[in-house]
């Protein structure tokens, strides 16, 4: 079955299918429109790639089912994130544009689905923006993210994220191999202008290191 049937939005490049493409993912009750201008602000000239997620909490769009706050639906992330992966790939196919110039930029909910794909499907993401993420699941064995660089921006008075939770992602990550870098805004689950700006610098140590 074609994986091109998640609902998404696709803004082209203006400067050509060699550019980045910023794969937007949004946080519970979001959508596929919620981090376009987020994208736009992190890179003027990437391609943006926003799916919406497909569950639906309470009619509110979701990446993947959990069975309280914080406490995920194993076997349904692990379905999930292939499906997502699955859906790149095409969308890539079908957009024309080069899949190695992918980057997730997930907030919440799309932040740790976006960290599920690179513990199971690490071919398909190997740059990730991890925004007030959480440990979506342990695989065993680890993957190898030699080539993988990860920023993660958590919040320090996150009542959603708890401090351990973002260290044990973080540490998980390093085991791989994966660059990570992992910063800490003094902010709650909401994002700020902080986390942009480090996002932004991100980008730009990423671009002199391409
Ligand atoms: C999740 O369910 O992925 C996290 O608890 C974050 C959220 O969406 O509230």
């Amino acid at each position: 079955m074609s994986e091109l049937d998640f609902t998404h939005r696709f803004v082209p490049s203006t400067q050509g299918p060699t550019q980045r493409v910023l794969l937007l993912l949004h946080g519970t009750g979001g959508n596929e429109d919620d981090l376009i201008p987020l994208g736009r602000n992190l890179d003027p000239n990437a391609a943006l790639l926003g799916p919406r997620g497909k569950i639906l909490e309470n009619g509110m769009p979701r990446f993947f089912r959990r069975l309280a706050e914080g406490v995920f639906d194993e076997e349904d992330v692990i379905r999930r994130a292939h499906q997502l992966a699955d859906f790149v790939g095409e969308a890539a196919r079908f957009y024309n544009f080069d899949p190695k110039r992918l980057i997730a930029v997930g907030y919440s909910n799309g932040a740790n689905i976006a960290a599920a794909i690179l513990l199971l499907r690490p071919e398909v993401l190997s740059f990730a923006i991890l925004l007030r993420a959480m440990v979506p699941l342990v695989p065993k064995p680890l993957p190898d993210l030699t080539d993988a660089r990860i920023l993660i921006s958590s919040g320090e008075y996150d009542p959603i994220v708890a401090a351990e939770n973002v260290q044990q992602l973080a540490r998980m990550l390093e085991k791989t191999g994966a660059n990570v870098t992992l910063h800490t805004e003094p902010a709650g689950h909401a994002l700020t202008r902080g986390d942009i700006s480090v996002a932004k610098d991100w980008l730009e140590n990423l671009d002199s290191s391409e």
